[in-house]
């Protein structure tokens, strides 16, 4: 009797979850168990295109890496009751400074692809981006998230008309700010594509048939959703999705290398919103984007996927922050992981953080769920930390809460 007590003072029976989602996302609680599912879950090829990186890939290990550098002073006792995670960027207000970056083939982790992911984002209140390399078309995602804020990111192609023509249709579907993505002159070597000879739309040889049966989950959800196409110029081009090409060959044929600072009156004379400048990497780049009159300063280095060794958003932050006062909207972008690199972020001076990857994997390891399982994490991870380092707004969050480990 007195075994039977002691192992009911322990025992616990959860209810069963009948649900294969949900009885994976139980199982998950950081980014990196996100990371481990999609791991499992996605063809490797498809894995690796969303996890790589350039080269050796120090650049983006160091992206998130450098967030453990940053470490709190905390403030305690400051009746943390009430805490308020909310922002406004460019005027807008947002749940959070967090907004999803662009990711192009977003259908490849899953068949709803940016669909899910502008949903999950309505969902959470918080801005999300479409890339022009996407694979929903940029009605079909204003339908999909009629109210929430929407941006829309542009390559500098050589046929100008195009571009012109794209930034008009986000504009007509209401979308509020333009990215110009400005690293990727050329495409970065993502050694791990070229290992696998990555194509995308993906060919199927041998070695992705393969892959495919052993993740069956995948390949049905794959082949339910119709080809994956460049949906935002289908018929532009020779990229209709009806060939595979190599994302490199489609850099080298379509993007101008020529784009220069001379092409941001251009910009601005077919798009009347914010702009924001994706991929500025020094603080005499920030300088002379403010000096043009552009509104937002996007550090990124593109996830660590175009130049090797370039800086890490997060060291650029405070910087750049002393360069140019209060006169641009400042997003780091690469290696959030949790709440608490926002609250580092901004801590250091940036107005919000921009995140890729960790919604890209979500929706790989658990599809829409995946993705509000990812902003929630983040939100609470945020609230957490606020809590334990005494801020009640992100006013209050100031470049004392944190320092430089020595
Ligand atoms: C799979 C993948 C595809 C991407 N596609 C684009 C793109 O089409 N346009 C763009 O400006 N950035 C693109 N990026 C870069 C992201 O917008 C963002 O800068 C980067 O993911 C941030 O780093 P993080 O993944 O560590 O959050 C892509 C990133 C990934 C991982």
């Amino acid at each position: 009797m007195k075994m039977w007590d002691s192992f009911r003072s322990v025992a616990r029976f959860a209810p069963i979850e009948w649900d294969a989602t949900s009885r994976r996302l139980a199982k998950v609680a950081s980014v990196d168990d996100l990371r481990r599912l999609a791991k499992r879950r996605l063809p490797a090829g498809v894995f690796d295109y969303i996890d790589g990186g350039a080269e050796d890939e120090r650049t983006l290990g160091a992206n998130s890496s450098d967030f453990a550098t940053v470490e709190f002073r905390p403030r305690v006792m400051r009746d943390v009751s009430r805490l308020d995670t909310s922002t406004t960027i460019f005027g807008t207000p947002a749940a959070m400074p967090v907004i999803l970056s662009p990711t192009g083939f977003t259908r490849i982790a899953h068949s709803q692809g940016e669909l899910a992911v502008t949903r999950a984002a309505a969902r959470a209140g918080v801005p999300w981006s479409l890339s022009t390399m996407g694979t929903r078309s940029i009605e079909e995602c204003a339908e999909a998230n009629p109210t929430g804020e929407k941006w829309f990111q542009i390559y500098t192609w050589k046929d100008r008309g195009l571009v012109e023509e794209l930034v008009g249709r986000a504009r007509r579907a209401g979308y509020g700010a333009v990215w110009l993505t400005v690293d990727t002159a050329v495409l970065g070597r993502r050694e791990r594509d070229v290992r696998r000879g990555m194509t995308l739309p993906p060919k199927l040889g041998p070695a992705t048939l393969v892959d495919g049966a052993i993740h069956p989950g995948w390949t049905w959800d794959f082949l339910q959703g119709g080809p994956i196409t460049f949906a935002n110029i289908v018929g532009r081009h020779d990229e209709d999705g009806s060939t595979a090409i190599t994302l490199a060959d489609h850099v080298a044929r379509q993007f101008d290398q020529a784009l220069s600072w001379d092409d941001i009156d251009w910009l601005r004379s077919i798009w009347d919103g914010p702009i924001v400048l994706k991929g500025i990497q020094t603080v005499a780049d920030a300088k002379q984007a403010v000096s043009m009159g552009v509104a937002g300063i996007g550090l990124s280095n593109h996830g660590g996927r175009q130049l090797d060794d370039a800086p890490t958003p997060v060291s650029l932050i405070e910087p750049v922050r002393q360069e140019v006062g209060d006169q641009a909207t400042i997003i780091c972008d690469g290696g959030i992981r949790r709440g608490s690199d926002i609250v580092k972020a901004i801590a250091l001076g940036a107005d919000a953080v921009s995140l890729g990857r960790p919604y890209f994997l979500a929706l790989g390891a658990a599809g829409e769920a995946g993705v509000d399982w990812l902003l929630d994490f983040l939100r609470s991870g945020m609230e957490r930390t606020m809590a334990l380092t005494g801020c009640r707004s992100v006013a209050e969050i100031d470049r004392d809460l944190v320092a430089w480990k020595r």
